[in-house]
């Protein structure tokens, strides 16, 4: 096959990022929320991009601009993502950098006065966007997800790889201040093996993952 140019190697390549949070509303006025930020997923779509793909950012509620070149689908709950990503298919690879809400609550029709009793939040477990796409049929040659945690981060994320059935994923740690901040310290969970990236802006981990991407793809065109 004739290889893309070095330049733009994700030309001709679909690649679907998800962004940000989901909020999963309570009644009309509230809704459970959690603090990512979706800078890390935007600086992603960004770095793909910019490597020549067709990007498809599914983005939960953010306030940042889209990057150039990126066709943005504005989502809410978990369940809009997950109707959106599968909407968005097919794709040639797959980067689920959103924070999903792992619950949503049966929203109440009106707003829930005060003069109320409490509302119980009944939680119930939301679907999983990622271990979906990477078992489905329409599975992405390369599935990439992320995993936020604040404690055994590899080892979380090892075994988090195996049970959604992921390519990669990069461990993401947040016992620090990576919320809503600019840099980032992951680890790149493979098959092959982990590989721990030095404590790096946003923008630089995007870029990193992106050109790993490219690589994957170009040199496994099947
Ligand atoms: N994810 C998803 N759909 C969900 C929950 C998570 O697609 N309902 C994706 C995230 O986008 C991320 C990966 O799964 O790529 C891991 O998310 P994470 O919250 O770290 O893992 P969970 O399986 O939800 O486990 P926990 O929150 O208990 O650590
Ligand atoms: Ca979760």
């Amino acid at each position: 096959a004739m290889l893309a140019p070095r330049e733009r190697p994700l030309a001709g390549r679909h690649v679907l990022v998800t962004a940000g949070p989901t909020h999963e509303p309570i009644d009309p006025v509230r809704y459970i929320a959690n603090r990512s930020s979706g800078r890390q997923g935007f600086a992603i779509a960004a770095a793909l991009a910019d490597l020549g793909a067709a990007v498809t950012l599914v983005a939960g509620p953010v306030t940042l601009a889209t990057p150039p070149g990126v066709h943005r689908i504005d989502v809410v709950t978990a369940a809009e993502m997950a109707a959106a990503v599968a909407a968005a298919l097919p794709a040639d690879a797959a980067v689920m950098v959103a924070a999903v809400a792992d619950w949503h609550v049966a929203a109440a029709p009106q707003k829930v006065k005060k003069g109320d009793k409490p509302p119980a939040l009944v939680l119930a477990e939301n679907p999983d966007i990622l271990a979906t796409l990477a078992q489905g049929l329409q599975r992405p040659r390369l599935v990439v997800g992320f995993a936020a945690e604040t404690e055994r981060v590899v080892e979380q994320a090892t075994a988090k790889r195996i049970r959604k059935r992921a390519d990669w994923i990069v461990a993401n740690d947040v016992s620090g201040d990576v919320f809503g901040g600019e840099a980032n310290t992951v680890h790149l969970v493979t098959a092959d093996g982990v590989e721990s990236w030095e404590r790096l802006p946003k923008a630089a981990v995007a870029r990193r993952l992106a050109d790993r991407i490219a690589a994957a793809l170009v040199l496994d065109p099947f």
